[in-house]
């Protein structure tokens, strides 16, 4: 079931917002690449700057890898898409660069994408969703959506941090040597609960208390049992919080997406939770949860196809602070 897109121009999605520069090719809904290299740091937060200059010097081998694996050439490219925000400016300005660059040699359309919708659209297309609540978990950001009059609605978010940064935040802390949250679900497999304060407002929640918490406790308890316990805590409360929406919008589809999404115990407790209420839950696979060009190239045709010369947004810029309620969907 796919009743969404399908432009048969052959689309070239670049995605460069934060730590990733990805670009993906897709033709007719079909992904037919995902290539990517990400900027990592083993200590300390990212600086915009440097993961800059990683995607400049990364955008090449990028491009050949992903035209390669797609068994195409830039001349059979019709239409290039990019992540307009919100995200790094330093960063987002790379992919916009390579973005207007192919679409200037090539003399064909250019659209810019909302980064977010993006990691919801190429999940409801993998997925077969038709109209799901979303729950868009990611390092910056942390939101319940649904799809109100033609554009994405935020239901509900977090009212401080996102739990991805607040995952690697709590890694950091605890001085894992990878600071990111593929570690603390290796680390909290094996650990025991402990109550840790629990934040939920209505639809909103927030996770700064649980990460100062955490890190105030952290002599007295295993980084096995903080892990565990951090984790039980903050997805509980997602899943509180999201079923409350469940209940207002009486939606039947759940669609968990976004680079936290790759949590699979997350993925279990969202799951548990749409069983009980009778809804259907799907979950993209991790290449498309993680940043990725695949979702810009899919995101792009399927706007392009919906809107042609008429899509709305004309201002091929970047936008660091975008809200997915200001982006044509
Ligand atoms: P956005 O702009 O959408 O906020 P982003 O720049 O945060 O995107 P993503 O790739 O969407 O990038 O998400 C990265 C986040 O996902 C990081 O915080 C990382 O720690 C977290 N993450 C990745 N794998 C896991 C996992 N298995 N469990 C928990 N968190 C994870
Ligand atoms: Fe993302």
């Amino acid at each position: 079931m796919d009743s969404h897109h399908k432009t048969d121009l052959c689309t070239l999605g670049i995605e460069s917002t934060a730590h990733t520069f990805g670009i993906g090719v897709c033709r007719s809904g079909k992904i037919l690449a995902n290539a990517s290299r990400t900027y990592s740091q083993k200590f300390g937060g990212m600086k915009p700057s440097d993961a800059a200059d990683h995607h400049a010097l990364a955008a090449e081998d990028v491009l050949c890898e992903a035209l390669r694996h797609a068994g195409i050439t830039m001349r059979d490219v019709g239409l290039i898409g990019y992540s307009k925000g919100p995200g790094l400016a330093p960063c987002l300005r790379i992919g916009r660069a390579v973005a207007v660059l192919c679409s200037s040699i090539l003399n064909v359309p250019i659209l810019p994408v909302h980064h977010s919708l993006a990691h919801i659209e190429i999940g409801r297309h993998t997925c077969g969703m038709e109209d799901p609540l979303v729950i868009y978990v990611s390092g910056g950001n942390t939101q319940l959506l649904i799809l109100k009059k033609g554009r994405y609605s935020v239901l509900g978010e977090t009212l401080d941090i996102g739990l991805g940064n607040a995952i690697d935040t709590l890694a950091r802390s605890l001085g894992l040597e990878k600071a990111h949250g593929g570690e603390i679900e290796r680390l909290a497999r094996t650990g025991k609960y402990f109550e840790l304060p629990y934040t939920v407002k209505g639809m909103d929640f927030a996770f700064s208390g649980l990460v100062t918490k955490c890190e105030q406790v952290s002599r007295d308890h295993s980084h096995e049992d903080i892990a565990h316990s951090f984790q039980e805590t903050a997805f509980a409360m997602l899943c509180e919080a999201a079923e409350r929406a469940l209940m207002i919008t009486h939606k039947k589809e759940i669609l968990l997406c976004g680079g936290v999404a790759q949590n699979t115990r997350l993925q279990g407790m969202v799951a548990g939770m749409a069983e009980e209420n009778g809804v259907r839950f799907g979950c993209p696979e991790p290449q498309y949860n993680r940043d990725n060009g695949a979702m810009i190239a899919y995101t792009a045709g399927y706007l392009y196809h919906k809107f042609g010369h008429k899509y709305p947004d004309t201002d091929c810029g970047i936008l660091p602070r975008y809200r997915i309620e200001d982006s044509p969907a």
